[in-house]
């Protein structure tokens, strides 16, 4: 008889292909050592918890009241309090939850301000939706509050999309004071903010989020996509209070696609509950480190932006030379990066910069080489 189990090749999976070394994407780096040992203890306590039919048998709109407690203590470690359960809504990855909060928050034809250079999946959520948006400028420290109040002054966004920490493409941090005035203006314009704070779990030093300092107002989104594992598919929701968590995400806005798969959630929960989900964090966290070693050496007099603790790397480049040109002379030397107009979201023309990924290579040996196919490209 024909075995029905195939190897476990996957065509798809970039990152571990021999050339180009994949650095356009941003995951964290594998820690096998500690995350193989840590999910499986995680995976044999929820199995044990619950039987398999119990757990897996029926919908969970917003997560069951364990797991919606265990993303609470998990937010909690970045807002500062631990919300109360029920504001909490648990699924199946950041994606689901903007999208969901999009579709709620801003009418068809509204608007939503975002970071001039951002997330380019909301491009195409605004794109699907019939939302505009409202690039709102930067500078050192993120969103320019002058900017955004003119905005918000004269175009009224319904929202406002961030990423205070470690911004992608940028790798800038708000500080305290910018989150603060960034939360002033929301609130006397009455926008509500998305935060997405997927980056923020890395550096030991991020400053409280942005909705610490505007809870009433604010959907706090703390996903496990860069920090634990791209491919857990579990982020968690926390909601300015418990009838918004109800009201966006129940079985009357007949969608289920943002749901987690339980068992993905009952993982997660065990990792908080003992302490795994730190574990694998402080390892990727010192991967990435020795990993921006690498990249100090590599890219030593080359203008760019990163920390140690960020995942990627943003490459402004002078005037005589595009990204995309950049690029290309990458690709040929052997590794993919990112160039700035995918990021964009401005009027004109996008800034010429690169990002790539430190996390994303297989290993450090690959990054070295995509390293030096970066390198050699800028320096052609
Ligand atoms: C800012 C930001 N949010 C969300 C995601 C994706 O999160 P998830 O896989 O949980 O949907 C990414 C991945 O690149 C990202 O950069």
């Amino acid at each position: 008889m024909t075995s029905l189990i195939a190897s476990d090749h996957n065509p798809d999976d970039l990152r571990r292909r021999e050339s180009p070394v994949f650095m356009s994407g941003n995951l964290p780096p594998d820690v096998p050592e500690v995350f193989d040992a840590r999910y499986g203890a995680a995976l044999d306590s929820a199995l044990s918890r619950r039987s398999p039919s119990r757990l897996i048998g029926a919908h969970q709109y917003r997560g069951s009241d364990r797991d919606r407690a265990a993303g609470a203590a998990f937010t909690g470690r970045r807002l500062g309090t631990t919300p109360t359960p029920e504001r909490v809504v648990v699924a199946n990855g950041t994606q689901s939850i903007l999208i969901q909060l999009l579709s709620g928050l801003v009418p068809r034809g509204g608007l939503i301000a975002v970071e001039g250079l951002t997330y380019p999946t909301i491009r195409t959520f605004v794109q699907t939706l019939g939302i505009d948006v409202a690039p709102v400028a930067m500078d050192g420290e993120g969103i320019d509050p002058e900017a955004f109040e003119q905005v918000c002054r004269t175009r009224r966004p319904a929202a406002l999309y961030t990423m205070p920490t470690l911004q992608n493409p940028t790798t800038v941090t708000m500080s305290t004071d910018r989150r603060r005035a960034i939360a002033d203006v929301c609130r006397r314009y009455d926008v509500s903010v998305i935060e997405d704070d997927i980056y923020s779990l890395l550096p030991t030093d991020a400053p409280p989020p942005l909705s610490a300092y505007l809870p009433e107002l604010s959907w706090y989104v703390l996903g496990t996509a860069k920090s634990i594992a791209a491919g857990l598919k579990v982020a968690y929701l926390v909601a300015p209070d418990e009838e918004s968590a109800k009201a966006r995400f129940w079985p009357g806005v007949r969608s289920t696609y943002w749901m987690v798969a339980p068992i993905n959630a009952a993982v997660m929960s065990s990792l908080v509950e003992d302490d795994g989900a730190t574990a694998i964090i402080d390892a990727v966290r010192d991967e990435i480190r020795a990993r921006h070693e690498l990249v100090t050496d590599a890219l030593a007099g080359i203008d760019h932006r990163t920390t140690p603790e960020s995942l990627h790397v943003w490459l402004p480049l002078s005037a005589d030379r595009t990204a995309a040109d950049l690029a290309a002379g990458a690709l040929a030397a052997g590794a993919s990066i990112g160039t700035s107009d995918t990021f964009y979201f401005g009027t004109g023309t996008a800034p010429e910069a690169v990002r790539f990924g430190v996390g994303a290579p297989p290993d450090r040996a690959a990054l070295e080489r995509g390293l030096t196919a970066v390198r050699h490209a800028y320096h052609r």
